[in-house]
């Protein structure tokens, strides 16, 4: 464990200089309450906020799934990092400059590659920019002005243009000492079958996409004229998942928080012309349907999700789909309907940002939406249509978990298809009672409800209940009590808060008294120094839960409470070695029976020479 130290200082500096709450508030909305803030846990789907940060102590903690950690930890299990990207990317943020030699070597070559393709994006990037406002770009920023953008807004967003050549990039990426192979793995480049490379952006204006970050990632290029495909995206690559990015996010970031809605949006055109027109708080998908990871990734952010969508049928099929992604994804969503089949783009042009509001207000609950389609769908087939209108909306209808707001709705449908509310309340009753389903189906508020009052989930990393004593010495496995765990982690927690008192405990205790693997190991860590420049995250969590989950412990009490605990550990270990003792002597392991006899009289002159030998005297 003694690599998990990495350069301390550097680490140290940075984490000092990192303030979680803006950490994390970038990606999930977090609420003070009292001294904490707490929000939506990005770690496993909640409807209630057990996700707790802790801004004196710099670490957070999920009661509900049991993730914690400090900043580095959660971008680490957030953006997938390793510790060395994680610490590079808190670094940059905070502005301090790393060595540039690192001690640390741990998934060096994928951290260099990715870099590479990064460099590249942002080498093409240039590229593009340069020629739009170039003679040869003429055509090209004609094209965005005749589509009404403005020259800020074009820049903000980074438009460009890739000329109508075979190889722009992939000859002047060589020109400049680039590899060509890297260009291919960003997907700027495409290979020939007969060998070498060419373009895959040609005579397209470009449009970067940027993670939420604000890292170039990717592309998209719209055709100028006619040429299909209309928009043409960047593929795949190690560094763009199109089911994990949200075109704009990290310019609309500030707008959603402010606004405390998003409106999301199926074409980047849309987003750019809703920014042009203050609607900051945009974004779209990247040409494919909606996943449940972005979904997730704007839940976090606000609860108020509006799908503006064109009114087509096959925009109508996507709203659909984005309705059910974002109830599977434990929220809900409200349909905005833009008349006369425009797009967001083409009526902010037309009607001006106060009509688009203004619709936004009167946006639809999704279940309305749902209802006003299947309604529509099958007014031709009189009774035959009522009845397929109920039977699309039942299982909605059941998948409510408010009372009240089922009934209203089963009042208001009832009404409108003119059946007595009974016989709807009561299918919906039944379907409800019958299908398990209906619990799972799209219900938000059914999909894992974890609460403060919950049950911890097993810590993957101590979970385990049957622990090799005494470091494989013994074959007979005791099972370690709730009582001991509970002890040692008292410990542990005295310690962390009060390192003060490290010194008399060591008196006492060695690491090989801890039956958890993660509790020994920290108290190793301890001794050594302390947990906060530590990488692993299990042991990050195992600090957060300790030090959230149960409060503080005064300066006062603390050293009373140590030696409660070491008590407590001694006289379930000595509890342990008397099962261990009898389970040996029943499978006649003579072996383990001597050593579990010595350790016992070991541990029985220990209690008695600190005078607590009263629970364990009789064997
Ligand atoms: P639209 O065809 O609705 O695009 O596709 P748009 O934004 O209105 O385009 P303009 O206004 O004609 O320029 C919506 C989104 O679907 C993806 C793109 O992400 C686009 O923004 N798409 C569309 C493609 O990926 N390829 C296509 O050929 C068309
Ligand atoms: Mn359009």
């Amino acid at each position: 464990m003694s690599k998990g130290f990495v350069e301390d200082d550097i680490t140290r500096e940075v984490r000092m200089r990192t303030d979680i709450v803006a950490l994390i508030s970038e990606y999930v909305r977090l609420r003070k309450t009292g001294k904490n803030y707490v929000g939506l846990c990005p770690f496993h789907e909640e409807k209630t906020a057990s996700f707790t940060v802790d801004p004196d102590k710099q670490l957070f903690y999920c009661f509900g799934c049991g993730a914690g950690g400090n900043a580095f930890t959660f971008l680490m299990k957030r953006e997938g990092l390793s510790f060395p990207e994680a610490l590079e990317k808190l670094a940059q943020r905070a502005g301090v400059r790393l060595p540039s030699r690192s001690r640390y070597r741990g998934d060096e070559s994928r951290r260099k590659e990715n870099k590479r393709l990064l460099d590249a994006l942002e080498f093409a990037q240039s590229k593009f920019r340069d020629m739009l406002y170039g003679s040869r770009g003429k055509d090209a920023l004609k094209y965005l002005e005749t589509r009404g953008l403005s020259r800020e807004i074009i820049d903000k967003f980074g438009l460009g243009f890739a000329p109508d050549e075979w190889d722009f990039i992939a000859s002047s990426a060589k020109r400049s000492g680039f590899h060509q192979g890297d260009f291919l793995k960003a997907g700027l480049l495409l290979e020939r079958p007969s060998g070498g490379y060419y373009d895959r952006f040609r005579n397209r204006v470009t449009f970067p996409i940027y993670d939420s970050a604000g890292t170039l990632i990717g592309f998209g290029g719209r055709a100028i004229g006619d040429e299909t495909p209309k928009y043409l995206n960047s593929p795949e690559t190690p560094v763009f998942r199109k089911g994990r990015e949200l075109y704009a996010l990290s310019l609309a970031k500030p707008g959603i928080r402010r606004k405390d809605r998003v409106c999301v949006v199926e074409g980047y055109m849309d987003v750019i012309m809703s920014f042009q027109h203050g609607i900051d708080y945009t974004v779209a998908g990247m040409g494919t349907a909606l996943s449940r990871e972005q979904a997730r990734a704007l839940l976090l952010l606000t609860g108020e999700v509006y799908l503006v969508y064109d009114r087509d049928e096959a925009g109508k099929r996507a709203t659909r789909r984005s309705i059910d992604v974002f109830r599977e994804a434990g929220g809900r969503t409200r349909i905005v309907s833009l008349p006369g089949s425009k797009d967001p783009d083409v009526f902010l042009r037309t009607e001006g940002p106060g009509a688009y509001e203004k619709l936004l207000d009167e946006a639809l609950p999704d279940i309305q939406f749902i209802y006003d389609e299947a309604r529509r769908e099958n007014a031709h087939l009189g009774m035959e249509g009522k009845i397929r209108v109920m039977e699309a909306m039942v299982p909605v209808l059941a998948s409510l978990s408010s009372d009240f707001e089922r009934s209203a709705y089963i009042e208001d449908f009832s009404r409108d298809l003119a059946v007595p509310t009974d016989s709807l309340n009561r299918d919906v009753e039944t379907y409800r009672r019958k299908s398990k389903k209906a619990r799972k189906y799209k219900d938000p508020q059914n999909r894992d409800t974890t609460g403060y009052d919950n049950q911890r989930q097993p810590n993957p990393a101590s979970g385990s209940k049957r622990v090799d004593k005494t470091g494989g010495k013994k074959p007979t496995d005791i099972e370690v009590s709730v009582v001991r765990r509970k002890a040692e982690e008292g410990v542990i927690r005295c310690l962390i808060e009060n390192p003060e008192l490290l010194k008399k405990a060591m008196e006492t205790l060695g690491e090989q008294d801890f039956a958890d693997p993660v509790l020994r190991e920290l108290f190793k860590i301890l001794r050594e120094g302390s947990p906060d420049t530590v990488a692993d995250e299990r042991i990050q969590a195992q600090v957060a839960e300790l030090c959230l989950r149960f409060g503080d412990v005064s300066r006062d009490s603390a050293p009373r409470i140590l030696d409660d605990c070491i008590r407590s550990m001694r006289r379930e270990r000595l509890e342990e070695l008397r099962e261990t003792i009898a389970l040996a002597e029943r499978t006649k392991d003579q072996a383990a029976l001597t050593q579990a006899i010595l350790d016992y009289q070991r541990l029985l002159k220990q209690l008695k020479s600190t005078g607590d030998a009263s629970d364990g005297s009789a064997l």
